[in-house]
């Protein structure tokens, strides 16, 4: 069988808090993770932009033999996965959403923080989604800009940044919903400002839907396991810290 790859994307290293896991879980596939650096951050851009922004990467992982497509953004996910899955029809997409519904599922008496992008909080989509799982202790936070300086990785505007705009939250929730990819990454931070939280996100599902995907198109492979990075800026700064938390 042609050796064919699987493409993930996200704009800029963010999405590579999803890839690790889908890398534990079929660690044989080979993969070009595409780190849109140059756009960053989407989650303020309008619907439009972002579709086409998508539609011009995905366009670009088929042209490099991609067998799958997985959304590694929920800001994209959430604005043009339903685009995605109509033009590509052929290809199997798998898209991130914020780990609501694991909260409903094991800590649903619990009240919660949903952090995400602005453009997540107000999709369709995730509207959708906290409708069907609204536990009515749930506060739902815009963090508008966080993404952007993780992306930076400015420590000190990321420590200012949490205690201006969650530190509210402390002793008043026990679960914390990371719903944009980036997020993870801070983890360490937001439980120093929050206390002891229990984190939930969603790249294990996307890991775990992939490999179903994969399994029912007959497309799973055994190859090297290699990862190709690409960026958008061609940033060596991006492409270290890529594997340094890959292999982290
Ligand atoms: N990492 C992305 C997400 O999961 C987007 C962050 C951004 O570019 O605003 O939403």
């Amino acid at each position: 069988m042609e050796n064919k790859k699987i493409g993930v994307f996200d704009s800029g290293i963010g999405g590579a808090t999803v890839l690790k896991e889908i890398k534990r879980i079929l660690p044989d596939e080979d993969y070009i993770y595409y780190s849109d650096s140059i756009h960053n951050p989407y989650g303020d851009k309008d619907e439009e932009t972002i579709i086409n922004i998508c539609d011009n990467i995905v366009y670009d992982l088929m042209q490099q033999n991609c067998k799958a497509i997985v959304i590694a953004c929920n800001t994209a996910s959430a604005k043009a996965a339903k685009y995605l899955r109509s033009k590509y029809t052929k290809t199997p997409i798998v898209a991130i959403e914020p780990a609501y519904k694991m909260v409903y599922d094991y800590a649903y008496q619990e009240p919660t923080l949903v952090m995400a992008t602005k453009g997540t909080i107000e999709s369709e989509k995730f509207h959708m989604l906290y409708e069907k799982y609204n536990n009515q202790k749930t506060y739902l936070l815009p963090c508008i800009g966080l993404a952007d300086i993780i992306e930076k990785d400015d420590k000190k505007a990321i420590k200012e940044y949490l205690e201006n705009h969650i530190a509210t939250y402390r002793g008043k929730v026990k679960n914390v919903v990371l719903g944009c990819t980036h997020y993870p990454l801070i983890q360490t931070q937001i439980e120093e400002v929050l206390g002891k939280v229990t984190f939930f996100q969603g790249a294990a599902n996307v890991a775990n839907h992939l490999k179903e995907l994969l399994e029912k198109n007959n497309l799973l492979e055994t190859h090297a396991g290699t990862i190709q990075f690409i960026d958008s800026q061609q940033s060596k700064i991006k492409e270290t810290r890529f594997y340094e938390i890959m292999e982290s």
